[in-house]
């Protein structure tokens, strides 16, 4: 069966580290397939009506990651025919991935980044993101993402799909995933 055919009654769950498209990706394969598209980081923000990094900020990681939680496991109970892009910490924590792979209905796929990709996206935006915001030069950068991405690979690599993304585009991204024979 294509992905594609799989959508009628399915979610699709995008996964990867921070600048890996998940959510121009999934916005993307949102109006091809004509479903709904739901970013995590922006469903936290408005039912907490709060932005991530004021989260992280007054209330601390731990914090963030038990609403992260809370809010996936509504959205994977609740919705179905739904392209959900998670966080990039998202898998990492509690038992999230079982949650996301556990549903029949959920078919999870990992967009996986170089480091070097990673880097050169993620520099200019950095502030905004309370866990690289730290880092200085793009030499920093990049080797705090490299040890991190070394920590976290394990647990994208649970995904049921690892989709390569260097080099492509968002719309050959999205058609790839469309045309993905699964099981
Ligand atoms: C995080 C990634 C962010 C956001 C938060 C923590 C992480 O999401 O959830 O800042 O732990 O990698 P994006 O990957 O959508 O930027």
């Amino acid at each position: 069966m294509l992905l594609n055919d799989f959508l009628m009654k399915g979610n699709i769950v995008l996964l990867g580290y921070m600048g890996s498209g998940k959510s121009a990706v999934g916005k993307v394969l949102a109006e091809k397939s004509n479903l709904n598209f739901i970013d995590l980081d922006d469903y936290i923000e408005q039912k907490e009506r709060k932005k991530i990094s004021a989260i992280f900020l007054e209330k601390g990681e731990i914090y963030f990651r038990k609403l992260e939680t809370k809010y996936l496991k509504e959205l994977i109970n609740a919705k179905s025919n739904l392209i959900l892009s998670l966080g990039g910490g998202t898998p990492c924590f509690g038992d999230n991935m079982q949650l996301v792979n556990s549903s029949e209905n959920t078919f999870s796929i990992y967009l996986q980044t170089s480091i070097k990709e990673l880097t050169a996206r993620l520099y200019s935006e950095r502030e905004k993101r309370p866990l690289i915001a730290h880092t200085k030069t793009k030499d920093e950068l990049s080797e705090f993402i490299a040890k991190h991405l070394f920590e976290r690979s394990a647990y994208y690599n649970k995904a049921k799909y690892v989709l390569k993304t260097d080099v492509k585009g968002i719309s050959e991204i999205a058609d790839e995933i469309l045309n993905l024979e699964i099981t």
